[in-house]
């Protein structure tokens, strides 16, 4: 039988299949990682063809396929950041100096900065400088094992800037390596244009962008900051609704300062998730775990604003479905590594080793509609995966803000050569 093109990955030391129940991954379930021993996984056609313990390899199969032998190092999924934006102009480092000297975050955004700051330098940015952005960080992302991510516009406001950025997304998507899902995030901050007017910005999304992105084809999903200063939540119902009524479906910057019931409306619309939650009250801990709605978490952003970490631990024990995703962007949290994000979850929020790896790749997957081909490595599901320079898969958070990636597998390739690996 001829398999073509393809691996036969032998020698794996602990193989993280994160076989478990189907769909987000919450209750007893959460801490599920499927963990195979002196393992070997077979792809062909970007799809896992096979994995299980070495010595059940069925004899003679999988000849045609490239061998490659880990020496007892550890393969898991790639990692799904189910939260990022990549697209604007500029960096923010001098908000950052700012923050350390002692402003505050909100405080900087209320006098202009923030992301209105980033809105001025992306809606004057060269189409070329935005992508060599965008492509900057995706290459770092791969060397950091991501291999699937959600990329949000919201730093142009306009219909030509957020139109803009979201087909230089479209247009580099394809070239990369990783699996890109789009959302329409054009509800981020309330533009100078429209201050004072958050009912008009509205209503010009919706009559004038929102159809265009849908027409086009630009976005997979809608978002909203609802936050207090922001956009509140009967403002943030209306544009989500009006999103669901174009068939888009719609995620939700939720309770990350202040607690608006952000993520009682999450839930409330069905919405794939509720993003940050810093301040997410008891109540609606408990309505997340009762629906289908899954909790991402960025414990980047709380620990690069110095803010309290997000309730990892009550959101997991009231059965919430968990995901962890890095929210790279300008401003709130420059910074990719979803190795980190996993450090910080053990490490600040209350998560188990096991439950901080399901919740980066199994519930990234889930955030993003994305169960059943990627975050796991079951037969028939996208061979994305990473093999670590680590014999132990805890080592992944304990080697704190140091990543072991070793190789990137993702599709039928090799996307990222690991030292002494391949
Ligand atoms: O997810 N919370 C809202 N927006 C982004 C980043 C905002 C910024 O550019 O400062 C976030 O943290
Ligand atoms: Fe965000």
């Amino acid at each position: 039988m001829d398999f073509g093109a393809g691996f036969l990955v032998r020698g794996i030391g602990q193989l993280l299949t994160m076989d478990g129940p189907p769909g987000p991954r919450r209750g007893a379930a959460r801490g599920e990682i499927g963990l195979v021993g002196k393992a070997a996984l077979a792809v062909s056609g970007g799809r896992v063809l096979w994995r299980g313990p070495e010595k059940d390899l069925p004899a003679g199969s999988f000849r045609n396929l490239r061998e490659i032998d880990l020496q007892g190092r550890v393969v898991t999924p790639g990692f799904v950041d189910s939260h990022t934006h990549p697209l604007f102009g500029k960096t923010r480092q001098g908000e950052f100096a700012m923050r350390a000297a002692g402003a505050d975050y909100e405080e900087i955004a209320a006098a202009g900065g923030g992301i209105l700051n980033s809105v001025r330098a992306t809606r004057a940015a060269d189409d070329s400088v935005i992508e060599a952005n965008l492509r900057r960080v995706l290459s770092s992302m791969l060397s950091l094992g991501t291999t699937t991510l959600e990329a949000k516009s919201g730093y142009g406001l306009d219909d030509e800037t957020e139109i803009r950025c979201l087909r230089i997304l479209a247009r580099v998507a394809p070239t990369v390596p990783q699996t890109i899902l789009r959302t329409f995030l054009g509800a981020h901050a309330l533009p100078t244009e429209y201050a004072g007017d958050p009912s008009g910005y509205l209503s010009f999304l919706k009559t004038e962008v929102l159809p265009l992105v849908a027409k086009e084809g630009l976005a997979d999903f809608v978002d909203v900051f609802c936050e207090k200063g922001v956009f509140t939540p009967e403002e943030s119902r209306r544009h989500l609704q009006d999103a669901q009524g174009l068939g888009f479906r719609v995620r939700i910057h939720a309770d990350e300062f202040h607690d608006t019931g952000g993520a009682g409306l999450a839930v409330e619309l069905g919405a794939m998730s509720a993003d940050h939650l810093l301040s997410v009250s008891p109540e609606n801990i408990a309505r997340l775990a009762s629906s289908d709605t899954v909790a991402t978490l960025l414990p980047g952003t709380a620990l690069f604003l110095n803010k309290p970490f997000p309730p990892g631990r009550a959101l997991l024990d009231a059965g919430a479905a968990v995901a962890l995703a890095s929210d790279y962007n300008p401003g709130s949290c420059f910074c990719e590594s979803m190795p980190f994000m996993v450090n910080l979850a053990v490490c600040a929020c209350g998560f188990t080793v096991e439950e901080a790896l399901v919740s980066a790749t199994v519930n990234g997957a889930a955030a993003l509609g994305l169960s059943e081909t990627k975050g796991a490595l079951s037969p028939g599901m996208d061979a994305d995966f990473i093999a670590w320079n680590i014999d132990d898969y805890r080592c992944i958070p304990y080697h704190m803000a140091v990543p072991d990636v070793g190789a990137v597998f993702c599709g039928d390739e090799i996307r990222q050569p690991g030292e002494r690996i391949v």
